[in-house]
């Protein structure tokens, strides 16, 4: 268990645009549908754990590229908004990371990321950030930049002792010593299954995973919940929230960026899950990427059994 830290998260990662169109359902291949709305909305899945952090209160940095194109602005100004502190953002030229996506009426989503930006962040980038980074109680890192530039911040991190919590969204191969240079791994069940023969359950993916070299994972469930796995032995599933769901885009990133804040708080890691877990259910409830991470206060009163979703 972590003690409570008086360190700041840093966030290394994407920063998007997305460009949401909301449809009746997700359309099949060839398929024209008829959508019922267009929005442009900051998202990314750095920068949604980023604003979900800070939405709860935490200090939060973030290490990330924009475009000079018009969604820079846009995407830094909505950080900015949310509390995160953007001094380690770059402008770089060309296209900001872009994000189209279909949401469906269910809340289910289908997306395409174009990195832009976020496809330029290199080592060298991230070492200008170095004192910051080695300032943090804790890294959170995802897989929307390239990952040689992961790998490189996870080397930093190994180096002066800050763990580093990565979320491998979307899910690619790693080199083999990211294992054991991760504190925390926390893959949703699609993605877990890319690091495995196909899909298992919750505790068989969890004890191949921790046999790689990791030292804990939180494998996020959706409506099942979370599991929780440490190397020290200390395993089980951490209870759902029961909410309707009208729009699941950032739920994993919101659990992400309140289970680093939880565990930099001084919680056990199951605390920290059942923390987490209400967050992303709150998430679930609100359109949007980064405009559905929802309040301290509303986190809190979902805790204690006092939430009504009219409020
Ligand atoms: O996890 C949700 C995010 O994935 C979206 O905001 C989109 O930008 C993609 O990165």
């Amino acid at each position: 268990m972590m003690s409570k830290s008086d360190k700041p998260l840093v966030i290394v990662g994407s920063a998007t645009m997305d460009l949401v169109t909301r449809t009746p359902r997700i359309p099949a291949t060839g398929e024209t549908l008829i959508g019922t709305a267009f929005e442009t909305t900051p998202g990314g899945k750095g920068a949604n754990q980023a604003v979900a952090a800070a939405r709860l209160g935490y200090p939060v940095h973030i290490v990330a590229m924009v475009g000079d194109d018009v969604y820079g602005p846009a995407i830094v100004d909505n950080l900015k908004s949310a509390g995160v502190c953007t001094d380690g953002v770059a402008v770089v030229h060309g296209s900001s990371g872009l994000a189209p996506m279909f949401v469906a009426d269910s809340g289910e989503n289908s997306i395409v990321v174009v990195p832009g930006a976020n496809g330029k962040m290199a080592p060298a980038d991230v070492d200008r950030h170095a004192d910051l980074i080695n300032s943090a109680g804790m890294v959170l890192c995802q897989l929307e930049i390239p990952i040689e530039t992961v790998s490189h911040v996870l080397s930093l991190c190994a180096r002066t002792g800050v763990p580093v919590m990565l979320d491998p969204a979307p899910a690619a191969a790693l080199p083999e010593a990211v294992w054991a240079q991760v504190a925390w791994f926390t893959p949703n069940e699609t993605e877990a299954a890319c690091y495995l023969d196909g899909g298992q359950s919750a505790e068989v993916t969890a004890s191949h995973l921790l046999d790689r070299g990791l030292s804990a994972v939180a494998l996020k469930r959706g409506a099942e919940g979370a599991y929780i796995a440490t190397a020290e032995g200390k395993s089980g599933w951490v209870a759902p929230f029961a909410v309707d769901a009208i729009d699941t885009v950032a739920a994993g990133d919101c659990f992400n960026g309140a289970f680093a804040v939880a565990l930099l708080e001084g919680l056990d890691p199951f605390s920290a899950a059942r923390f987490a877990n209400a967050a992303a259910a709150l998430c679930v409830t609100r359109k949007g990427a980064q405009a559905s991470m929802p309040a301290r206060a509303d986190v809190d009163a979902l805790l204690a059994g006092n939430f009504s979703m009219t409020t």
